[in-house]
Parts: structure tokens; C-alpha cells; sequence
């Protein structure tokens, strides 16, 4: 990761390789910019803009905004780190949360997964330089924002290095990320962040009769494995569990998936992934507020003893559950992976899961859902995700739809009997196994959108987005203040 200095002199005296001034809303007037005429090289104040001469790069955006700002640090970097330069500087834009946000981007844009090249890159950039000076004015930022500011450069970077270590595990293919593998990571950031962990085996699932989960479990040859990680400050201001859908690869099961539909499906762990970022964050940031994750980690496969469509399932709650499609397994495990984070009587209670091709239909796939019984909490995560940089809307449940998951055998159906709405009719199959104390303290967070990119977009590059960390840490850090 590239180191960040911040440094008491302004932009000029700075000493780097390059300049990285943001033009906004094609604002050319700035003091530090000299006068040169940037139309004559047809550069109209978007996008970049490389002055070779004053070794300046320019990037343009619309207007102020914390998350375009974040996305051109994002863009600065990958422009410079193809060129030999050691180190950057950059002014300051807006306030320490601002600033933040262009940290984070301008970390996250020297990220690249190149674990299984044979030929690495090697990055030059090594150093980000934020001059003391206020893009506004050129003027030295007051002390008292000072705080504020390196506060928020400290925040940028450990969830740079958590959704860094969340991308690399979900890219991480499914030969080599078996459940066992994240088991092993959870470890790793218990013992380097001081987190209690303990690790149920298939014993434990038997013991604790996650019916469920077994059963999604059963053709593959990588045992599954219940991971819970636990942060316990000594005052806690509340507690906080998290749920990830661990699914190391998903094929679909017996209801296979078609070949195209298979490629990513290493990225189904992306729920469980993130909730190991977000724990990986909170134990670096010290907040007063009690954070358990939990990971259910298997795969999905095909085989002689597969789990199959028209079996009946007893989850970890006693409730029946008909199997129609062993497609829909990611709410099989959460079923019990959640029956079990109840017992630890949380106050707000998360799940992340790249569940439903249904959600990426009807939010587009930069949106995560948000689903829940708890207006209040759904509008606090849905604001406080978008704050901190990521897409999230609403999903309502209704009663219409409720009664598409009935089964006619059991307590209830894997699957609806419409594919209209399959991202709520998911919600609400979850929904089943929340004890009524617990549904207005429950969220269901769909990721499957945002969760693996194609095409880059906005801070992310090709492959895992690391989705769901920063806004579970902009949750938990709205609980610290606010309980
Ligand atoms: N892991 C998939 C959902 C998914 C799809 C995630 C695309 C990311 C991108 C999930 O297990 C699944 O297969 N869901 C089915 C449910 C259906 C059988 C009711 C789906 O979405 O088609
Ligand atoms: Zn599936
Ligand atoms: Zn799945």
C-alpha cells in the first residue's frame, strides 16, 4: 500500500515526483494553476489532463462531492502509477472527511490482483504527499481541522488495507479459498488484531443441528466451517453481530447453473468476506461498540450425495424447510448461521450476502438491497452506506409476496413460486428464521451487484469490490456515537 505523509509546507515547497490537482466543475482559476491555456490542448476540465512540463496532472469533475473526489484520487493514481514516479502531492480538499475520501481512492486505485501472474508489476508510486494547503485559498489548514484530518487519513487507510485484504481473499480462486482457507484468515486477523475466534467444524454444525447448512455442504469435499470472530471492548456501547454468506463457489448445486452463470461464482463468499474486513477494521479503529462476525463457509457442488430439489430440510430454528431449487443455498446457510447469532442477543443484527441475481435485476449492479422489518434502521444503514461512498436502496417487504415462499409440505419453501421480486421473496425466506424479538433489530444486505465488477466503475477495478465494508463500518461507527 502506498504510504501517506501529510506534510506542514504547502503544495509548492512540497517535495514529490508530480502534482495532483483536482479541477472542479471546470473551475481553472485556482490560484496554484498557472496561467496556460487549457483548451488549446483540447482539454476541456474532465477527466485527465498531464502538464509533462509542470509535472502536474489535472483531473476534472462535475462538482464538490466526497465520492467523485474519492473516485478522481482513485483515477490520479492509476495515471501516475504507469509512469515512473516515486511520490505524489496533493492539496487539501474540503474537511477531514473529505480528505479521507480522496485517500481512500487514491489507495484503492494502486490496488491490482496479481497474485497468479507470472509476471508482476512493480509499483514505482510509493509515497502520497498532502500539502498543508486548502484547495480553496492558499492558505495553511487551521489546527483544529488538523485533528480532524489526520483522524480521517488514519480511518482511509485501515479500511483501505481491510477492503485490500477483503478483495484478495474473494479473487482468490475457489481451489485454493475453500472454506478451510478462510477459516485460516479469520484466524490470522484475530491474532494480529487482538479479536477472539473460534472455528465450528462439521461436528459443530451436527451438534448445533444447522440442518440447513449440512446439507448445502454435502457434496463438496472442502468441509464447511462456522467462523466467529469477536471484538469485546471493555465498555461497549452496544452489540453488534454480522453475518456473511461464505460460499466459496456456488454452482448451483444439482439445480446447476449454466456455464456462463458459473464464472464468478468464486465471489459468493463476498458477504463472509466482507464481514472479516469490517472485523479487521473495527479491531484497528478501537470503537466502543461490541462487533461479533459471523462466516458460514462452504461450497455448493454437484455429486452422489448432493442435497437434492423435493428434500426436506430441519434448520438450527426447528423450522421445515422444502428444497425446490439447491440453487437458492446461500439462505440455507445464513438460515442457520443467523439462528445461531440471535442466541447472542444482539441490538442490531447484519447480514451481507451476494444472494439474489433477482436484487442485481432490480437495482442494477452498482446498488446493494437493504431489507428488513425496521423502517428506522433500514433508512439509518441506506444513509449511512451511501455517506460512505457505496449504493444502497431499499427493498419493501409485503404480505403478497410472503405468501410465495409457502410450501405445500413443510414450514416453508427454498424458493418462491414466482421469479418476480426474487430478491424480497429471499429476504423474506431469511426473514422466517428471525425470532420476533429480533426482526426489528434485523437487516438484510443483498451485495450481489456491487460485489464482483466486470468493468471497472468508480473506486473499483476489475474483479471483488470489497462491497459492504465500508458501509458496515460507517454503521458501526454511527453506533459508537449513537448507540
Ligand atoms: N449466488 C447466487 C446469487 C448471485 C447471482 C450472486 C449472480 C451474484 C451474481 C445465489 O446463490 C443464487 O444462485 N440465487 C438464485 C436464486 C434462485 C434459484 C431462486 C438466483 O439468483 O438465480
Ligand atoms: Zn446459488
Ligand atoms: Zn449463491
Amino acid at each position: 500500500m502506498l504510504e501517506v505523509q501529510f506534510e506542514k509546507s504547502n503544495l509548492k515547497t512540497s517535495k514529490a515526483d508530480v502534482s495532483v490537482v483536482f479541477i472542479i466543475n471546470k473551475n481553472f482559476k485556482h490560484h496554484w494553476i498557472k496561467a496556460q491555456n487549457f483548451k488549446s490542448f483540447g482539454y476541456e476540465g474532465l477527466g485527465a489532463f498531464f502538464d509533462q512540463a509542470e509535472k502536474t496532472l489535472y483531473f476534472g469533475i462535475e462538482c464538490f462531492d466526497g465520492n467523485l473526489l474519492a473516485e478522481a484520487g482513485t483515477h490520479a493514481v492509476r495515471f501516475i502509477k504507469k509512469m515512473p514516479f516515486k511520490s505524489f502531492k496533493i492539496g487539501v480538499y474540503g474537511d477531514g472527511a473529505t480528505m479521507g475520501k480522496v485517500v481512500l481512492g487514491a489507495l484503492l486505485g494502486a490496488y491490482e490482483f496479481d497474485a497468479y501472474k507470472s509476471e508482476k508489476k512493480t509499483l514505482h508510486l510509493k509515497k502520497m504527499i498532502i500539502a498543508n494547503e486548502s484547495y480553496e485559498s492558499p492558505k495553511a489548514i487551521a489546527a483544529k481541522d488538523l485533528a480532524s484530518l489526520e483522524e480521517n487519513i488514519q480511518k482511509a487507510k485501515i479500511l483501505a488495507q481491510s477492503i485490500t485484504l477483503t478483495r484478495d481473499v474473494i479473487n482468490t480462486p475457489p481451489e485454493e479459498a475453500t472454506p478451510k482457507f478462510l477459516s485460516k484468515l479469520a484466524q490470522k486477523i484475530a491474532k494480529e488484531n487482538k479479536l477472539s475466534c473460534t472455528i465450528g467444524d462439521k461436528k459443530f454444525l451436527q451438534k448445533e443441528k444447522m440442518g440447513a447448512f449440512l446439507a448445502v455442504n454435502r457434496a463438496s469435499v472442502h468441509s464447511p466451517y462456522l467462523i466467529h470472530l469477536a471484538y469485546k471492548p471493555k465498555k461497549p456501547k452496544a452489540k453488534i453481530v454480522l453475518v456473511g454468506k461464505g460460499l466459496t463457489y456456488d454452482s448451483g448445486g444439482l439445480s446447476l447453473k449454466p456455464a456462463d452463470y458459473m464464472v464468478t461464482m468464486k465471489a459468493d463468499k463476498s458477504g463472509g468476506c466482507a464481514v472479516l474486513g469490517i472485523m479487521n477494521a473495527i479491531a484497528n479503529m478501537r470503537v466502543d461498540v461490541e462487533v461479533h462476525g459471523i462466516v458460514g463457509a462452504s461450497e455448493n457442488m454437484i455429486g452422489g450425495n448432493a442435497y437434492k430439489p423435493d428434500d426436506v430440510l430441519i434448520s438450527r430454528e426447528g423450522k421445515s424447510i422444502e428444497v425446490r431449487n439447491t440453487d437458492a443455498e446461500g439462505r440455507l446457510v445464513l438460515a442457520d448461521c443467523l439462528s445461531y447469532a440471535q442466541d447472542l442477543k444482539p441490538d442490531y443484527l447484519i447480514d451481507f450476502a451476494t444472494l439474489t441475481g433477482a436484487c442485481v435485476v432490480a437495482l442494477g449492479e452498482y446498488t446493494s438491497g437493504v431489507m428488513g422489518h425496521n423502517e428506522a434502521l433500514k433508512d439509518r444503514f441506506e444513509n449511512l452506506a451511501i455517506q460512505s461512498g457505496e449504493l444502497a436502496a431499499k427493498l419493501p417487504f409485503n404480505r403478497h409476496l410472503k405468501k410465495l415462499i409457502d410450501s405445500k409440505i413443510a414450514d416453508v419453501c427454498n424458493v418462491a413460486s414466482s421469479r418476480y421480486g426474487g430478491a424480497i421473496t429471499a429476504g423474506l425466506f431469511l426473514s422466517e428464521f428471525i425470532r420476533e424479538a429480533f426482526k426489528d433489530k434485523w437487516l438484510h444486505i443483498d451485495i450481489a451487484g456491487p460485489a464482483f465488477v466486470e468493468k471497472e466503475w468508480d473506486i473499483n477495478t476489475f474483479g471483488a469490490s470489497g462491497a459492504g465494508v465500508r458501509a458496515g463500518v460507517e454503521f458501526v461507527l454511527d453506533v459508537a456515537k449513537k448507540g
